[in-house]
C-alpha cells in the first residue's frame, strides 16, 4: 500500500481500445477500416502519453476471446499488428519506448512470436515509456497460469505453500515487475473490464470515454488524466483531511 499520496499524473495507464468496428460500420466501411484507423489512434495515444510523462501504457490489442471472430478479421488484425511493428519499431525505439508483450503470443505462430521477441530485445534498454501490448490476453487465463506455476514449484519443493502471498502471486503473473495500472480507460461507452488486468486493476480508477477508439486522441487522454487527478485514491484507507467523510444527516 503506498505511503506517499500518489502523483497527479498516473504512472501507468491501461486502455481497452473499443469501438473500431462501430466506427467503420457507421461509415459504411469494412471493419478492417476501423482497425486501421485504430492504429492511428494508437500512434497518437503513445505520443500523448509520452508528453504527459506517463511511464507505463498498456494497450489491449487482442483478447483471448477475439479468436472467436471470423477468420478474416483475425487475419486483418494480425496483419495490422505485424505491419505496425515493421513500420514503427524504429521510431518507437528512437523515442525511448520499451516494448513488452503479455498474453499467449505464441498463438500467433512462430514468425510473429519471434518478431515480437526481437522487438522486446531491441528496445529493452529504453526508459522513457514502457509500452505493454496485450495480445491474445485474458486475465483469468493469466491468473490460472500463475496458480499453475506456483503449484508446480510447490510440488517440486522449490516453493513453500505457506509463503504464498499477494506479492509472490503477483510475481508469477505475466506483468511481474510492472506497476499496477493507476487508471484504466475504456472507449466506446461500454462499461466493462472484459477480462482485462483483473488482478492488477484492483485499485485502478476507471474512466469510460464515449469516443470510439479510432476517434480517441490527445484531448481524450488529457481529459482522462485531468479526471484522474480530481479523484482521490484511498486504497481502502480513510479519507484524507482534504476530503473528509460527509457528516451523516438524519432525515427529519
Ligand atoms: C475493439 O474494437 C478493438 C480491437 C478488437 C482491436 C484493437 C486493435 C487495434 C487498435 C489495432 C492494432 C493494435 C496495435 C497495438 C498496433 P471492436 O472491433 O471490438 O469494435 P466494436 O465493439 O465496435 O465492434
Amino acid at each position: 500500500m503506498p505511503r506517499q499520496p500518489p502523483p497527479l499524473t498516473p504512472r501507468h495507464i491501461a486502455i481497452i481500445m473499443d469501438g473500431n468496428g462501430r466506427w467503420a460500420t457507421r461509415r459504411g466501411l469494412p471493419r478492417v477500416a476501423g482497425h486501421r484507423e485504430g492504429v492511428r489512434a494508437v500512434r497518437r495515444t503513445i505520443e500523448a502519453a509520452i508528453e504527459h510523462g506517463v511511464r507505463w501504457l498498456t494497450l489491449f490489442a487482442f483478447s483471448s476471446e477475439n479468436w472467436r471472430r471470423p477468420a478474416d478479421e483475425v487475419t486483418d488484425l494480425t496483419f495490422l499488428l505485424r505491419h505496425y511493428l515493421h513500420s514503427e519499431l524504429k521510431e518507437l525505439d528512437e523515442a525511448g519506448v520499451r516494448l513488452h508483450i503479455i498474453g499467449e503470443r505464441d498463438r500467433f505462430g512462430p514468425a510473429l512470436d519471434r518478431e515480437l521477441a526481437d522487438a522486446e530485445a531491441r528496445t529493452a534498454t529504453n526508459e522513457r515509456l514502457n509500452l505493454v501490448i496485450a495480445l491474445s490476453y485474458g486475465a483469468r487465463a493469466e491468473i490460472a497460469a500463475a496458480a499453475r506455476r506456483i503449484a508446480l514449484k510447490a510440488r517440486a519443493g522449490t516453493l513453500d505453500p505457506a509463503s504464498i502471498d499477494e506479492d509472490s502471486f503477483t510475481a508469477h503473473l505475466a506483468t511481474a515487475g510492472m506497476p499496477d495500472p493507476d487508471l484504466v480507460i475504456r472507449t466506446s461507452g461500454e462499461q466493462r473490464l472484459s477480462n482485462f488486468l483483473l488482478w492488477q486493476a484492483a485499485y485502478a480508477e476507471l474512466i469510460f470515454d464515449d469516443a470510439l477508439w479510432p476517434d480517441f486522441g490527445a484531448a481524450n487522454l488529457a481529459g482522462a488524466i485531468a479526471e484522474y487527478a480530481r479523484r482521490e485514491r484511498r486504497f481502502g484507507a480513510r479519507p484524507t483531511a482534504s476530503a473528509p467523510v460527509p457528516p451523516i444527516v438524519s432525515a427529519q
